[in-house]
């Protein structure tokens, strides 16, 4: 096409766009206009648009771009600016490919930890396999579901929540059915191959879903985004989930009486754990939980400890839906946050969430668990003598 023709074909596209505008202020205007009880047109005191402003970090960059493509009338606009760059044929590229534009748009990519090279390398991939699977776990309609995040190696830890507070449970109207959610360890990380000893376990328990990517911290994400997809595909009815880490103690009891006391409308979007709120990116290069300028400005949404949070099934399912929408972020729990926050919804904190462990003289004694949902970190024989101590008939707290 020549320059000409090009231009005027984008201003017929914008004087389109124009009009379809004008057409929805018109119609949004006459059907959404308040009026008050003498019939005059209550005039809104604040904005009620929000103003376009482009990000400069990467992730809220690439997440903005996904908004678009969410929204119809913003997504006929980005079309048009790609007419620029019909030479680039980035749009048929395979997100499982290793994107080939990121170190150029990140000026300190170089400079970045592996990690973060990787985590943006393969963004755009979630679709992996179950490599592993438990189709039959929820034949029974279960009332609560326990989802422990564990790595290949920690079989020790595995075993004793089997032991202690994970165990199955079927009991009148009451199943609580356990499953672990598993990546690869791959030789690439310098694993041991564990894959005779793990294939025993899961023939053993049929408690394992594994799927077929490298087990990172980073990738953390990637088992919360995958685990949804399964609870909507596998465990549909399932009525709450509990999802924590392999090294708390959780106090089943007492989340079952808890989650039997509410009310319907209570349960129905339910997310409770200890939360973070005001919270924000770490700057600092050491840290576990650092994240660079370049990738990400801005606050965080609330969000729950990743060492646990409790939630129902239905918001099991609508999550499902709105990590569609949410580009894969580094931190797992910060994840979860955003997607809760596109649904309009934010966590609860509940006291009984210790992800920050209890005081340190309290911690033997046995009277300061019965109270409380989630205490972290205990180690595989803390977990059952808790658990061992927690059942005694004679306790008297
Ligand atoms: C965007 O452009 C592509 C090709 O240029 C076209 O096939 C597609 O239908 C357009 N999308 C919209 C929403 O107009
Ligand atoms: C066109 O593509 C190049 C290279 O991918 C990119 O730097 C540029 O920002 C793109 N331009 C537009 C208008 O999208
Ligand atoms: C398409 O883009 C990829 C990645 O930039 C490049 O390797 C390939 O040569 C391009 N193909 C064509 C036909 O331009
Ligand atoms: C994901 O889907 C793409 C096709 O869109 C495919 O090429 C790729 O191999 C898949 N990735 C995995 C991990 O299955
Ligand atoms: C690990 O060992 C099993 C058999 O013991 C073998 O089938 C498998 O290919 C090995 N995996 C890797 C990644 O080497
Ligand atoms: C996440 O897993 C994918 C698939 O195995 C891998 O290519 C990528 O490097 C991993 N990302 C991180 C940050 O470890
Ligand atoms: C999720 O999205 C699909 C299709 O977009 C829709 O049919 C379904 O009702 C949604 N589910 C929930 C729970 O919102």
């Amino acid at each position: 096409m020549s320059v000409g023709r090009r231009r005027l074909r984008l201003l017929g596209i914008l004087m389109m766009v124009n009009f379809f505008i004008y057409v929805i202020v018109e119609v949004s205007k006459s059907a959404g206009q308040e009026k008050n009880s003498k019939g005059r047109v209550v005039v809104p005191l604040k904005k009620f648009w929000r103003k376009y402003t482009p990000h400069k970090a990467y992730w809220n960059k690439q997440q903005q771009k996904l908004e678009r493509g969410y929204n119809p009338i913003l997504a006929l606009l980005s079309n048009m600016t790609s007419e620029e760059n019909l030479s680039s044929n980035g749009s048929f590229l395979n997100p499982c490919d290793p994107d080939p534009f990121v170190a150029s748009e990140l000026s300190d990519f170089a400079d970045l930890p592996d990690r973060f090279k990787d985590f943006l390398y393969y963004l755009r991939c979630r679709n992996y396999s179950l490599i592993v699977d438990q189709p039959h776990k929820c034949k029974h309609k279960p009332f609560l579901l326990l989802a422990i995040k564990s790595l290949i190696p920690h079989f020790d830890r595995r075993q004793a929540i089997r032991e202690s507070w994970g165990k199955e449970i079927k009991s009148g109207d009451v199943t609580v059915v356990r499953v672990f959610l598993l990546g690869e360890t791959p030789p690439e990380d310098n694993y041991p191959n564990l894959s005779d000893m793990l294939r025993f376990e899961s023939e053993t328990h049929q408690d394992i879903l594994m799927w077929n990517y490298r087990d990172t911290f980073f990738n953390l994400t990637l088992k919360e985004v995958l685990f949804l997809k399964w609870v909507s595909n596998t465990c549909p009815d399932v009525q709450f989930v509990f999802k924590g880490d392999d090294d708390v103690f959780v106090n089943t009891h007492q989340i079952l009486d808890y989650l039997k006391s509410l009310t319907k409308d209570k349960a129905k979007d339910l997310f409770v754990g200890d939360v973070i709120k005001d919270a924000g990116p770490h700057r600092e290069k050491h840290l576990k939980y650092y994240i660079p300028e370049s990738i990400y400005e801005g606050s965080y949404p609330p969000y729950a400890g990743g060492g646990g949070f409790l939630y129902s099934g239905q918001l099991a399912r609508r999550l499902t839906n709105a990590s569609e929408q949410v580009l894969l972020y580094p931190i797992d729990d910060v994840y979860t946050g955003m997607c809760l926050q596109k649904l309009g919804l934010a966590p609860e904190k509940h006291k009984g969430f210790r992800t920050f462990d209890i005081e340190e003289k309290q911690r033997d004694n046995i009277c300061s668990y019965t109270n409380l949902m989630l205490v972290h970190s205990r180690k595989p024989q803390e977990m059952i003598k808790i658990w061992t101590r927690l059942q005694d008939p004679n306790l008297n707290c």
